[in-house]
């Protein structure tokens, strides 16, 4: 497995982790949590604050084809697809493949850009709806450690499991003290977060083999 920033070319987000530690409430946090309108296009407090297909995304499809050599057939899987934007964007570069995603979301489903509602599943991280070997690449980014600790030790079992290549995951973490803080302060949804190093004994101990980058606000 590698450490890789798989996602480089996506834009800088402005964020302050300080500001939001003194605003946020456990009602903010609850609220954000169900994954509904709330989250995607309401009010920055409980999310995103208006979640919209802007093409960000394009570069990142192309990088992950690239990197790990995906065939125009290729068998594809977003775990936290959201509104699909990153699906649609695989779709752009390779319009021969398969691509699916799931989330727990039935909004983002129901609000999902280009079509694609079909090809979304709803469903948890933690129980895949797939034979095991099934994809080319699986990937999750941000959204397993929204699981608390077992379902997130689950989720990452069943992305090795529903794999037959590739894997890449992006979660919560940090490598200092200050960043820790930063991430603490941010927080909304997460359920479970920990130091890079303890995300690598983690992949150890569940047997997750596939690659990792880090959300580090
Ligand atoms: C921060 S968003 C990330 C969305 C997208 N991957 C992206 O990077 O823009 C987290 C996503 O995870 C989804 N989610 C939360 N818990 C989940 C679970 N247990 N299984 C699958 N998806 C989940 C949410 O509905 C939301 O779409």
């Amino acid at each position: 497995m590698a450490e890789i920033n798989l996602l480089d070319c996506l834009p800088a987000t402005t964020r302050d982790p300080k500001a939001r530690a003194a605003a946020k409430t456990p009602e903010d946090r609850a609220v954000a949590k169900r994954f509904d309108r709330d989250f995607f296009d309401g009010e920055r407090r409980h999310g995103y604050g208006g979640y919209r297909y802007d093409g960000r995304w394009l570069p990142v499809a192309r990088r992950f084809v690239e990197h790990y050599g995906l065939g125009p057939n290729a068998r594809i899987l977003d775990v936290g697809a959201a509104k699909g934007f990153l699906m649609y964007d695989f779709l752009q570069v390779l319009p021969a493949a398969t691509v699916r995603g799931i989330d727990v979301s039935a909004y983002a489903r129901d609000h999902a850009h280009g079509g694609l509602a079909p090809l979304i599943d709803i469903g948890s991280a933690d129980k895949l709806p797939y034979p095991d070997k099934s994809f080319d690449l699986v990937l999750s980014i941000n959204s397993i450690h929204n699981l608390p600790l077992p379902g997130c030790k689950q989720a990452l079992r069943e992305i090795e499991r529903v794999s037959r290549a590739h894997k890449f995951v992006t979660v919560d973490a940090w490598r200092t003290e200050e960043e820790h803080q930063r991430l603490l302060d941010w927080i909304l949804t997460a359920e479970t977060y920990m130091s890079v190093d303890d995300w690598h004994r983690l992949f150890a101990e569940v047997g997750y083999t596939g690659d990792c980058w880090w959300f580090i606000p």
